[in-house]
């Protein structure tokens, strides 16, 4: 049976969707897997049982502030770390990758890091708004490695 990279993430401008579907397409043609992605935004709220390992990836949409003494709340993307809190789906979550813009210094990636904590599960890696050529092979491999090393404990 061929194996499977499962991505679930949440994209609201597209860069993400942008960067995921690039990814996908880079192990698929490189790695000989099969990648399945999901954006949550398409779901309008539900939830359901994932029951198979996946990682996940967040942008980070913060609601201002500097992100030292102010500014850490998470505004637009709740609906996936409510999908991920559902169904104690985040017991098949193998980590998280961050995406944001480096322009938001302390607070770039911070939601990211911010589920690490809620979640327990490691952040793998973070890019910079859609993503470079050297940032999906680096980041191809860190999912493909963490995966094979959750599945060895699963
Ligand atoms: C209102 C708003 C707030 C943002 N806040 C942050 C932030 O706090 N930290 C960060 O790294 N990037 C921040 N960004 C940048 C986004 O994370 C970045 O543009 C990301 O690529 C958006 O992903 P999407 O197009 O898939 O929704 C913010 C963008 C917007 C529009």
């Amino acid at each position: 049976m061929t194996k499977k990279i499962r991505i679930i993430y949440i994209s609201l401008s597209g860069n993400t969707k942008y960067f995921v579907e690039n990814l996908s397409n880079y192990i698929e043609t490189t790695k000989g897997l099969v990648v399945e992605s999901l954006n949550v935004k398409d779901l309008k709220g539900e939830t359901f049982s994932v029951d198979e390992p996946f990682v996940s990836i967040l942008p980070t949409y913060l609601n201002g502030g500097n992100g030292i003494d102010n500014g850490e709340k998470e505004v637009l993307t709740t609906r996936l770390g409510d999908f991920i809190a559902s169904n104690h789906n985040f017991k098949f979550c193998y980590g998280i990758v961050g995406s944001g813009n480096r322009n938001f210094n302390k607070q770039f990636c911070l939601s990211a890091e911010q589920y690490t904590k809620r979640f327990h599960f490691p952040l793998l890696d973070v890019f910079e708004l859609r993503g470079t050529q050297s940032d999906i092979k680096r980041i191809a491999n860190a999912i493909i490695n963490r995966q094979e090393e959750f599945l060895k404990s699963f």
